[in-house]
């Protein structure tokens, strides 16, 4: 007979071991061990749907249904480049977006947490008053990964702080052809940006504790060889062979896997004729078994659609390549039900489907989702805080590249001048942001809180007098400097594929018309790439290039001024013609108007007496006189002689009557020649003999064969007199 107190006692440790059963957290939901022995735990835990949802990434405007969300068992989703919340866009809406999703995946049996990724390729770029960063290729520019990688915590602060917990970057695309409308995206043309740039980018947005909750998942992307293709055409063919593509678009990539980058997203691009999202060399035998990489691969957005066949042989074929989640973004539930008669049919494993939902399961583990699901709010604040946007200012100021530089220029006076300030691109943040902002193409406007180039001249030198205009339509008389701002509308993608590089005509037309007012012309580049500047570098006495330098235009005012020396060198050859295009460092008969790794880095004069520097010379509007650009004053008395030879189209001799320097720029030489040249002649100098000086007794080099710029290629065979030509004539000559 069991006495009642110890029969008691029983009842207590049955009911302590019952409720311990069914309450014992299971071990997958135990921080304490580690992520394999979680997902060991989890994976027999789950159903096939449930595995599946793991594997759907639907972009949230796609998603018409919340309770899709748990229903499907959707382990992923996206933003894409313009899918902001419809509430509004304050990184408030983003949290309050990515907690609806969250909670609707935290009601799952599992209670498995989506992982939701965003386009945070220079900072928070989709969010308004996010600190926006200079895009990659001027961060290429800065040739500092220190800096880079300091970006790249603050982006993974800045969209931490909105909840979301995965960026798809750094794009270590490695462009070839500036064709290429993602030029941009890249740090450079040479694979020594991509490991310079790609694995540190990694590291500070995954952080050293990838718990941290300001770390998140990082992204290389397009795997691989995106920015080889012939031609340059977006999503194209790179027709290379493996010891090339190894050589040139790889690289980035194995540094991305030394940092531990959790994700790869596969490329559009095909290699050789196979599209990458097929490709199961690529994607499983070279990066997965070859290079180790443990983490996912998820592919570009509707990527897999782009394959040979049906939809259904598009799932079939991605996810036995070695794509482990779609970015579908749309038909998902369409997707959720071909992949599941794909593996009910056996045409997919389930080894396959265990090894794609544990790669993605262990990127959630590692990041701590499971324990931190939602936002937290306490991080709003981070978005966009001066500390960061001083970051972004030091990015700017590094990615500047001075391709040219007349004495007696530079720095700017911080008081006491009249400042012309033209052209659109120098008040218009949109516009010095480019792509990715906002919006997936940008947008021209304040699309967002920044410094605007203007702004940011009278911020760092407010005692001058600045006279703004849009174009060339002013009737301004006077000024002590012209500061004129052209470059690129917006794009993003295969939009800003290009076969032509040159100038808009009216942002040529503007340098011409300044030209004639005999002040100095500061000119800044804001492009996603090189564009043809013969036609106005030779009127520039400054020319900078600027890429994209995001939100915190001040940066450029910064080195103007003289706060900061100029610190960038080219990530890219920098093409005199499009016939040069591709050029890259290291090809033979290399002959770039700048080679890779040019800049100028100091804004000081050159030195007194020291030997003039040729920087352009160019064939005048009347097709009768080259003008020789100097980077000092010349001189030209009596007793100045110089021969000079002049050879038209690598034949015909062309003869130099007489030569003066410029009345209206000191540093120019004016040649008059023995005949007109025409629209389309090649023309070149060599200056074998003379005396000719600066006017601080520097010495001019002899110099044989430097290319002179036809300036008749530029109009539209209208030729004028130099010097008559008023605003109303420009019209006719280029039609603007
Ligand atoms: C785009 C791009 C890719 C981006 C993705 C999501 O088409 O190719 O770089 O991450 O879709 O927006």
């Amino acid at each position: 007979m069991i006495k009642p107190k110890f029969l008691f006692l029983l009842q207590i440790i049955l009911f302590i071991s019952i409720t311990e059963m069914f309450s014992q957290t299971p071990p997958f939901l135990d921080p304490n061990l580690s992520p394999q022995d979680r997902l060991n735990d989890l994976l027999p835990r789950m159903t096939l749907d449930e595995k599946i949802g793991q594997m759907t990434q639907p972009d949230h405007a796609a998603i018409q249904n919340l309770n899709d969300v748990t229903t499907l068992f959707i382990g992923s989703i996206l933003s894409g480049g313009s899918s902001d919340p419809s509430s509004g866009n304050s990184p408030l809406d983003w949290a309050n977006l990515y907690d609806s999703f969250q909670t609707k995946a935290m009601q799952t049996r599992l209670q498995i947490p989506i992982i939701y990724g965003v386009d945070g390729v220079h900072g928070h770029s989709n969010v308004i008053g996010a600190t926006i960063f200079p895009h990659n290729i001027g961060i290429g520019a800065t040739r500092n990964p220190s800096l880079a990688k300091e970006i790249a915590k603050i982006t993974a602060k800045e969209i931490a702080a909105t909840g979301i917990d995965w960026t798809f970057a750094p794009c270590v695309a490695v462009p070839r052809n500036e064709r290429w409308g993602r030029t941009y995206e890249g740090y450079g043309e040479t694979p020594e940006l991509a490991q310079m740039f790609g694995g540190v980018f990694v590291a500070g947005l995954q952080n050293d504790s990838l718990n941290s909750p300001t770390s998140i998942a990082g992204c290389a992307k397009h795997y691989m060889g995106d920015g080889g293709t012939t031609n340059g055409i977006d999503q194209g063919n790179t027709e290379v062979t493996e010891a090339e593509l190894r050589a040139i678009h790889l690289p980035g990539y194995l540094e991305a896997i030394e940092n531990n980058v959790l994700t790869v997203m596969s490329s559009y691009s095909s290699w050789n004729g196979q599209k990458m999202h097929g490709n199961h060399y690529l994607l499983t035998e070279v990066l997965k078994n070859e290079l180790g990489f443990a983490g996912f691969v998820i592919s570009d957005w509707a990527g897999i659609d782009q394959l040979p066949g049906d939809y259904h042989s598009d799932v079939v074929e991605s996810i036995n390549a070695g794509v482990d989640m779609i970015m579908v973004p749309n038909e998902y539930q369409t997707f959720i039900t071909e992949l599941k008669s794909a593996i009910t049919n056996n045409e997919i494993s389930m080894e396959r489907i265990d090894d794609a939902v544990s790669r993605i399961l262990l990127v959630k583990f590692q990041l701590g989702l499971f324990e931190n699901p939602y936002s937290d709010r306490a991080l709003l604040a981070e978005v966009g805080k001066i500390e960061h946007r001083n970051v972004a200012r030091q990015a700017v100021r590094e990615s500047l590249v001075l391709l040219k530089k007349n004495d007696n220029v530079l720095p700017l006076p911080k008081s006491g001048s009249k400042i012309l300030v033209i052209g659109e691109h120098a008040n218009n943040i949109g516009l010095q942001c480019g792509g990715w902002t906002v919006q997936w193409q940008g947008a021209s406007g304040k699309v967002t809180e920044g410094t605007t180039i203007l702004e940011g001249l009278q911020k760092v030198a407010a005692s001058n007098e600045y006279v703004f205009s849009q174009n060339v339509n002013f009737t301004q008389t006077d000024a002590d400097y012209a500061i004129v701002v052209i470059g690129e509308q917006p794009y993003a993608e295969m939009f800003g594929d290009r076969d032509n590089l040159e100038l808009e005509s009216a942002q040529i037309n503007m340098i011409r018309k300044l030209k004639n007012m005999g002040i100095p012309i500061v000119t800044i580049l804001i492009s996603g790439r090189p564009m043809l500047i013969n036609s106005v570098l030779h009127n520039s006495d400054v020319f900078v290039a600027a890429w994209l330098p995001g939100t915190e235009g001040d940066g450029i005012a910064e080195v103007l001024f003289g706060d900061f020396q100029p610190k960038g060198i080219l990530p890219v050859s920098w093409a005199k013609s499009m016939s040069q295009i591709p050029i890259n460092y290291g090809d033979t008969n290399y002959e770039p108007l700048f080679p890779y790794n040019f800049g100028i880095n100091s804004l000081a004069n050159s030195e007194v007496g020291s030997n003039p520097v040729l920087q352009s010379a160019i064939v005048t509007e009347d097709g009768i006189h080259v003008e020789l650009s100097f980077n000092k004053s010349m001189v030209n008395s009596q007793n100045t002689n110089a021969t000079f030879q002049l050879i038209k189209n690598g034949t015909t001799q062309v003869g130099v009557s007489s030569f003066v320097v410029s009345e209206a720029n000191e540093n120019v030489l004016v040649l008059a020649l023995s005949e007109r040249m025409s629209k389309g002649d090649v023309v070149t100098i060599s200056y074998q003999s003379g005396n000719l000086k600066s006017a601080d007794g520097g010495i001019v080099d002899f110099f044989s064969n430097f290319e002179i710029i036809n300036f008749l290629n530029y109009i539209a065979g209208i030729n004028i007199l130099p010097g008559k030509v008023e605003a109303e004539h420009f019209s006719d000559m280029f039609g603007t």
